[in-house]
C-alpha cells in the first residue's frame, strides 16, 4: 500500500467506511442509546447525556453486528445487545478515568473533570445496571451471563493492573494476560454474543470469540503505543497517563528486558521521577531498543492470528469488514 493509502486507512473517514454494511443498523444503536440514557432528575439527565454526548468509535457494537452477519442472521436483539456492550464499555471508561485521573475523553471533558470523582463512580455503576436491563430484554439469560462474566473479567485486569503499578519485573506474559482480562474479554463477548444470537453453531461462535479475543489484545497493545506516541488532540483523550501511573506496558516491558542493569537503573529512575516529562525523556530509550517497533509487531501478529480465525468462515462481506476492522485496531491514530 502506498504511504498515502496507508495514512487514510488510520482515519476517522476510514472507520466510517469500513461501517458502510452496518450504516444502518448501527444508527439504530445510536437511537436506542438515545433513549436510553435520560433521567427525570436533572442532574442526572445532565451527567447521563454528557455520557452518551462521549461518542466513540464504537468498534464493539460493530462487532456485535458484524459477527451476526458473518455468521447468520442479524435479529432485532442485536441492536439492544450492540448498544448494552457499548453501555458497559463507557462505564469501565468513566471508572477508569478516575483511576488514571484522565481529564480528557472523547474529546470532551472527562465526568471526574467536569463534575467529580463520586460523579464518575455513580455514573458507570448507572450505566452497568442499564446495560444489563437492556440485555436482559433478549431471550434466555445467556446475553446476560456473558456481559456480566466480561464485566467481571475487565475488573481483574483493571484490578491486576492498579497491582501492578510500579512493577517493572512485570513479564510480557503476564501483560498479555493482563490485557486480554481488561480489554480482550469485552471484544472477545461481543462476537460471542453477536454470533450467537445469529444462530451460528457452538464451533462458529468460538472461532467468533477466538478472533474477536485477539483483536481485543492487538487493540490494546495499539492502544498503549498511541498513550506514548499519539497526539492528544486526533486521540481526543489523556495521553501519558500509563508512564505517568506507572503502568508497565508492552515498549516498556521489552525495554526494560533489553537493557542492561546499568541502563535499566536509569529508565526507572526516570520513571520514578515526579515531572511530567517522562515521554520526552524516555523516547530516546524507545529508539535505541526497538521497543516501539517490536510492540507494533506483536500487534500485528495478534491482528493476524485474529484473521486466521476468519479464514475458517465462509467467505462474505461481514466477514471482510470485520478483517478490515482488525487492521484498523492496529494502524489508527485514534
Ligand atoms: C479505549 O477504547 C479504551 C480501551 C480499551 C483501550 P476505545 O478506543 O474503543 O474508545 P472509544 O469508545 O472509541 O472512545
Ligand atoms: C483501560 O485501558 C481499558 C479498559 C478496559 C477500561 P487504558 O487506561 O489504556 O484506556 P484509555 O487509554 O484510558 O482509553
Ligand atoms: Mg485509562
Ligand atoms: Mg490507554
Amino acid at each position: 500500500m502506498k504511504q498515502a493509502a496507508k495514512d487514510r486507512a488510520k482515519t476517522p473517514e476510514a472507520l466510517h467506511a469500513l461501517y458502510t454494511p452496518i450504516r444502518e443498523e448501527l444508527h439504530q444503536v445510536e437511537e436506542l442509546l438515545r433513549e436510553e440514557l435520560c433521567s427525570d432528575y436533572p442532574f442526572v439527565d445532565r451527567l447521563v447525556k454528557h455520557g452518551f454526548r462521549l461518542g466513540g468509535k464504537r468498534i464493539r457494537p460493530a462487532l456485535v453486528l458484524l459477527s451476526a452477519k458473518a455468521t447468520g442472521r442479524l435479529r432485532q436483539e442485536h441492536l439492544a445487545l450492540a448498544a448494552a456492550v457499548e453501555l458497559i464499555h463507557t462505564a469501565t471508561l468513566i471508572h477508569d478515568d478516575v483511576l488514571d485521573e484522565a481529564t480528557l475523553r472523547r474529546h470532551l471533558e472527562t465526568i471526574n473533570a467536569r463534575w467529580d470523582n463520586e460523579a464518575s463512580i455513580l455514573l458507570g455503576d448507572y450505566l452497568f445496571t442499564r446495560s444489563i436491563c437492556m440485555a436482559s430484554a433478549v431471550d434466555g439469560p445467556f446475553a446476560c451471563r456473558a456481559i456480566g462474566e466480561a464485566a467481571r473479567t475487565m475488573c481483574e485486569g483493571e484490578l491486576r493492573q492498579v497491582a501492578s503499578r510500579g512493577n517493572y519485573d512485570l513479564s510480557e506474559d503476564d501483560y498479555l494476560t493482563m490485557i486480554s482480562n481488561k480489554t480482550a474479554a469485552l471484544t472477545a463477548c461481543c462476537c460471542r454474543l453477536g454470533s450467537h444470537y445469529a444462530g451460528a453453531d457452538v464451533e462458529t461462535c468460538e472461532i467468533l470469540t477466538g478472533f474477536g479475543h485477539k483483536l481485543g489484545i492487538a487493540f490494546q497493545i495499539a492502544d498503549d503505543l498511541l498513550d506514548i506516541l499519539g497526539d492528544e488532540a486526533t486521540v481526543g483523550k489523556s495521553l501519558g497517563t500509563d508512564l505517568v501511573k506507572q503502568k508497565p506496558t508492552l515498549p516498556l516491558i521489552r525495554l526494560l528486558n533489553e537493557a542492561g542493569d546499568r541502563e535499566r537503573a536509569e529508565v526507572v529512575d526516570v520513571l520514578s521521577r515526579s515531572d511530567n516529562h517522562r515521554r520526552e525523556a524516555l523516547l530516546a530509550w524507545f529508539e535505541r531498543y526497538d521497543a516501539m517497533a517490536y510492540a507494533r509487531e506483536k500487534a500485528v501478529w495478534f491482528t493476524q492470528r485474529a484473521g486466521d480465525e476468519l479464514d475458517k468462515l465462509p467467505p462474505s462481506e461481514a466477514r471482510e469488514t470485520l478483517r478490515g476492522l482488525a487492521d484498523f485496531v492496529v494502524a489508527r491514530r485514534h
